[in-house]
């Protein structure tokens, strides 16, 4: 223990203490042992600091800060060194305003496009999301600031993300959902990381003690606190157990009674308490050193040229019939709501507020003067008749028309999913009405997750600027009229449908109990293997540069591990970045597994003419599965393709090699899991996963403290009452009207209405005691008397 003195100076009451926050965003200070407070704010594209009230879904105000693209956008750089330096600014920019650690990156797997939060996710693919994660952490780590790496594990979607239950087979936690974790754990040694609020076979994140301890601590090594995600704390005495260092934000003590007397009576070791404190110390050690000369005075101004930078290299053309790059003074009109009033980031705990704004008129203005603009479409999804016949009568007028649609705000948050991939009908309306007068129809897309776009002939043209941050705008601009050359390429697979998607009919079917049937076959991992048509492949974008990949080698060292090399020409006539990306495809029938996983890439500058050579390194882990009977990962002896490609179906050059491990054995389980014909059922899925007891939702009589105001509403008319409470006063919070379709409205309510009762105390200990929500609970279950018998008597 490296704080053995200080911990022996302290009595058990400060221990526990100590593990727990002080308020909503601090932990505690202790003057007398000299153990300062650390102040935390949100992440992860930009500083969420709040110095008023504190709240973890982006209410309140908060310090402007700069607001970088979310990590979908920042993803399809494929720039560790871009991210990097992503990381270190919103390091610098926490030294400046006295935060220790900033909460991000999230590297959670986009298990279905639906996810309300993928658009604060990096990838669909492991392997990428791992790398990015540990740049983004290695530079906000050298300003000194501790980051928080979340949400370990498994939080793959928003609703009932505070209870859901996630079932899934060892092999897809081991090759899938846990890679991107173990990468940026293993490379850049993350101060913190964050526990999900969900449970994995039945255990609470919080409480996992093989999750928390045995993988995180002892098979990956990780030497940092872990802490809760606010509010996840289940059972502080389990948590103890696993390891769960620090409990936020402050519950005022909830838990500090009954773990003294876990103490006394023998329950919990007191050495377990000790260990999170030694960690802790550790933490505060490491995060109070902060490099404050390294913050200049314009920071804001550099940052905000850096996420110009970062939202340029994010972009992704999807699409040019030979309309891009615009001619500079070309005569154009801007059409789309969303062309004047951006949509930058998501709502929720991850918004920031900008330091200036760009929108993509600003930034066309920049390079043609005769620019004239017209909304289209409100933000709200109805058809507004005169604004779309202004916007028509606009275009005839024009040689180009660059039209702006995307998902709005209802579409993309924390707290809840959406519903379908679709953007909004009136944008689409508008996009049909505008194509019977316009040919050279120029589509940005913005928003932060996948989506249907069947409507893609109807555009000569389609960038996808994502979420673009505070300049992205300007970058839109930039790429539109080539002064900068596209790069980005898509990190998630756009499909031709939602229907396509693996899991789409039983992803939000029962959503306290989440059993992932797919396996590891989520994304291109599905898509390629089952030889799906998708409209746009993970890895896609176009460039205004062509380039051509030659001489493929290979070299092997003794230990498995190999150096994939090759030549790679710019062919067109502008300078530009390409993205090589190496798969590696399994030949022989061994274990099911997907038809080809990326386990490295590249990118590189060439200017017309230009050829280099890119060196991709392997290892044994880029062709080991996970095998569950040595709990250790295992090389399958047999032939395997190496794919260099510009996308994941677009494979250039291959070379196939022999690899020597174990003997390749087929699995004995369901068919699906190799043929990928169909829907997976419960039944292929018991021939991977050990049968598990079935949810059986809660009834009056049998609730607890797991449910929420809104599962009980409809027996129960105390919840009732509270559930029209809380809609009125967050009405009250949010423009006065109970209004559903109000981005805002809908993300407080959903969140508020769907916490487990449980959670209540946790996140407003203000207004939620334990005593109340035993009451609650009672009078839910019918026992009113009995409630207020216990409530008077303080029992609980
Ligand atoms: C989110 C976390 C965030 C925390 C604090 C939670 O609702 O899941 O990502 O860091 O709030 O705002």
């Amino acid at each position: 223990m490296k704080h053995q003195e200080t911990i022996s100076n302290m009595t058990l009451e400060q221990k526990i203490a100590l593990c727990s926050g002080q308020s909503f965003w601090e932990t505690k200070e202790f003057r007398e042992l000299s153990i300062p407070s650390l102040f935390l704010s949100d992440g992860p594209h930009g500083l969420r600091k709040q110095e008023g009230e504190g709240d973890h879904l982006g209410l309140n105000s908060s310090v402007a800060t700069t607001c970088f693209p979310t990590a979908s956008a920042v993803s399809a750089t494929w720039d560790v060194e871009l991210i990097t330096k992503m990381g270190e600014a919103i390091g610098k920019e926490a030294v400046k305003l006295g935060v220790n650690i900033v909460l991000g990156p999230g590297t959670n797997m986009k298990r279905n496009p639906l996810c309300g939060r993928n658009f604060e996710y990096f990838s669909e693919d492991p392997f990428l999301s791992g790398k990015l994660s540990a740049a983004w952490i290695h530079g906000c780590q050298s300003t000194g600031t501790g980051v928080s790496l979340k949400h370990f594990a498994l939080n793959n979607q928003e609703l009932k993300r505070m209870t859901t239950d996630v079932i899934v087979d060892e092999r897809a936690m081991r090759e899938y959902y846990l890679p991107a974790f173990e990468i940026a754990v293993k490379e850049a040694k993350p101060t913190t990381l964050m526990c999900a609020y969900n449970k994995i076979e039945g255990t609470y994140c919080s409480d996992n003690k093989r999750l928390l301890h045995t993988i995180l601590r002892e098979e990956w090594g990780f030497d940092g606190a872990v802490m809760t995600d606010w509010g996840a704390m289940n059972d502080r005495i389990d948590a103890f157990k696993a390891g769960l260092d620090l409990e936020m934000p402050s519950s005022k003590g909830s838990f500090d009674k009954k773990v003294k007397v876990a103490v006394e009576n023998g329950s919990l070791d007191e050495s377990d308490i000790d260990n999170c404190v030694d960690r802790l110390l550790t933490l505060i050690e490491r995060t109070t050193r902060q490099k404050s000369g390294a913050v200049t005075e314009n920071v804001f101004e550099d940052n905000h040229e850096l996420a110009r930078q970062i939202a340029q290299a994010s972009g992704v053309l999807l699409k040019n019939n030979d309309i891009l790059p615009l001619e500079k003074e070309a005569k154009v009109a801007i059409i789309g709501k969303l062309a004047e009033s951006p949509r930058y980031q998501g709502s929720g705990s991850s918004q920031v507020t900008p330091t200036k704004l760009v929108s993509l008129l600003d930034g066309v203005k920049t390079y043609t003067k005769d620019v004239s603009f017209a909304e289209g479409y409100t933000i709200e999804d109805h058809v507004e008749e005169a604004l779309q016949d202004k916007a028509v009568t606009l275009a005839e007028k024009v040689d180009v028309v660059i039209l702006c649609i995307g998902l709005t705000d209802i579409f993309e948050s924390e707290g809840f999913d959406r519903t379908h991939m679709q953007i909004p009908q009136n944008q689409i309306q508008l996009l049909h009405a505008l194509s019977e007068v316009h040919t050279n129809i120029v589509i940005v897309v913005v928003g932060g997750s996948a989506i249907e776009m069947p409507w893609e002939k109807k555009g000569k043209a389609i960038l996808h600027m994502q979420l673009s941050g505070q300049a992205g705008g300007q970058a839109a601009a930039d790429l539109l009229f080539g002064a900068v050359n596209p790069s980005g390429k898509l990190t998630e697979t756009y499909p031709l449908t939602y229907d396509d998607v693996v899991n789409s009919t039983y992803y939000q079917k029962n959503p306290r109990q989440t059993p992932y049937l797919e396996s590891m076959y989520c994304g291109y991992r599905y898509f390629t293997s089952a030889n799906k048509k998708v409209r746009y492949p993970f890895g896609y974008g176009l460039s205004y540069t062509s380039f051509d990949y030659s001489e493929m080698k290979i070299q092997r060292s003794n230990k498995g591990e190999m150096t994939v090399t090759a030549t790679i020409e710019n062919t067109g006539q502008r300078a530009g970045h390409e993205v090589v990306q190496l798969y590696v495809s399994p030949q022989t029938v061994g274990v099911y597994r997907p038809k080809r996983e990326l386990k490295g890439f590249a990118k590189l500058y060439l200017e017309p003419g230009e050829s280099k050579e890119i060196a991709i390194q392997l290892d044994t882990r880029s062709f080991a599965i996970y095998d569950e009977r040595q709990s250790d990962w295992v090389v399958e002896s047999g032939s395997y393709l190496l794919q260099l490609g510009a996308n994941c179906e677009d494979i250039r050059l291959e070379e196939n090699i022999k690899v020597d491990g174990v003997n390749p054995v087929r699995s004995d389980c369901s068919d699906w899991y190799y043929t990928l014909q169909g829907e997976p059922t419960k039944e292929d899925f018991l021939t991977i996963h050990e049968p598990y007891p079935e949810y059986v939702p809660k009834t009056k009589g049998t609730y607890d403290l797991s449910n929420s105001i809104n599962e009980m509403k409809e027996t129960s008319l105390v919840c009732r009452l509270i559930f029209k409470g809380i809609e009125k006063r967050i009405a009250m919070q949010t423009g006065g009207e109970v209004d559903y379709k109000n981005p805002e409205f809908k993300m407080l309510m959903d969140t508020s209405s769907d916490l487990p009762l449980k959670k209540m105390p946790l996140l407003a200990p203000d207004q939620m005691s334990f005593p109340v929500v035993h009451f609650i609970l009672d009078t839910a279950n019918g026992q009113l008397f009995q409630g207020l018998k216990k409530l008077i008597k303080k029992q609980v």
